[in-house]
């Protein structure tokens, strides 16, 4: 596995491996990697490309007030990991390779990025969809894998795809969890180990509310209502929001009549948390 801070760096041995045949895959992460990113190495080990894993604290996708400071990072642990799960190449660029001068152009994608995370965190979505532009661009993959972990990121960065003609395909992965369904996520090493407890609350009441869907729950109002009350009863946590939308274009739909992402954010403590479950209804 070779590891480069620069953008000719990359070019150069991207461009070596395309004219031996091999298909580019790239992971963007913002590092201190667990089980979640690695199943996205997984995937597209299995599908035989050459993989570039992208480590890169983006600056532009944090607010003021934001722990763009206090994100963990932990380079060395991080390559150890990609290593062994089949990495061929780590771009880990310095800020000042990827904003070398005052950043003017910015990738905003509309409508998808006004609802859920991004009415709590103005300009996130957009830090975002800039980063992985740029990164697109120097990478020139084949294929990009992203998390459904981060739902609404997934859609965003798929409808840019879209709209730029990018020659892209974005793939999803499923969300990885610890055995007892916490969600995977760098900011978990955040939190106490009373809110790490009181954190389960988040899948088991997006499971309750899978179940409500099945047994026939129509009710968008009533589903987020039942989640918000379990929260609130059984935990310490603040709810950010609890949202029932379109799994297609995260719309708020009037009955459930169509796929839809349950999603949520949940502050424990300092530490922010988010989680979803997608339910398919035909
Ligand atoms: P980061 O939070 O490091 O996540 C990198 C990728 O790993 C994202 O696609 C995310 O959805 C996925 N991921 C994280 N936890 C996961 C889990 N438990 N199961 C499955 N996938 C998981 O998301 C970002 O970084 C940044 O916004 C980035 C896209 C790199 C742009 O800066």
């Amino acid at each position: 596995m070779e590891r480069v801070e620069r953008i000719s760096e990359v070019r150069e041995i991207v461009a070596g491996q395309k004219k031996k045949g091999l298909r580019i895959a790239l992971i963007p992460t913002m590092g201190y990697l667990h089980q979640g990113h690695l199943s996205l190495v997984k995937q597209a080990k299995q599908e035989g490309t050459f993989v570039v894993m992208s480590i890169f604290v983006n600056p532009l996708q944090f607010g003021p007030n934001e722990d763009l400071s206090r994100y963990p990072r932990d380079l060395e642990h991080d390559a150890k990991l990609a290593r062994e799960a089949g990495v061929d190449l780590i771009f880990h660029p310095s800020v000042e390779e990827m904003y070398p001068q005052k950043n003017r152009t910015i990738v905003e994608v509309s409508e998808l990025g006004n609802a859920l995370c991004g009415l709590s965190r103005p300009g996130h979505f957009n830090g975002v969809t800039t980063v992985v532009s740029k990164l697109f661009h120097i990478v020139q993959p084949d294929r990009a894998y992203f998390g459904q972990k981060d739902y609404q990121q997934y859609l965003i960065v798929r409808q840019m795809v879209r709209d730029l003609n990018f020659p892209i395909e974005v793939i999803a992965v499923p969300i990885v969890r610890e055995e007892d369904g916490l969600a995977l996520s760098s900011r978990n090493v955040f939190l106490t180990a009373e809110h790490r407890r009181e954190a389960l609350v988040l899948s088991k009441s997006l499971a309750e509310a899978e179940t409500l869907i099945r047994q026939g729950e129509r009710n968008v109002t009533t589903i987020e209502e039942k989640i918000r009350e379990k929260i609130t009863e059984e935990s310490s946590g603040k709810i950010d929001y609890v949202e029932v939308r379109s799994a297609e274009n995260l719309t708020k739909p009037e009955v459930i009549d169509d796929s839809v992402v349950i999603a949520l954010a949940v502050k424990f403590g300092t530490t922010r948390l988010i989680d979803n479950r997608v339910v398919e209804v035909k």
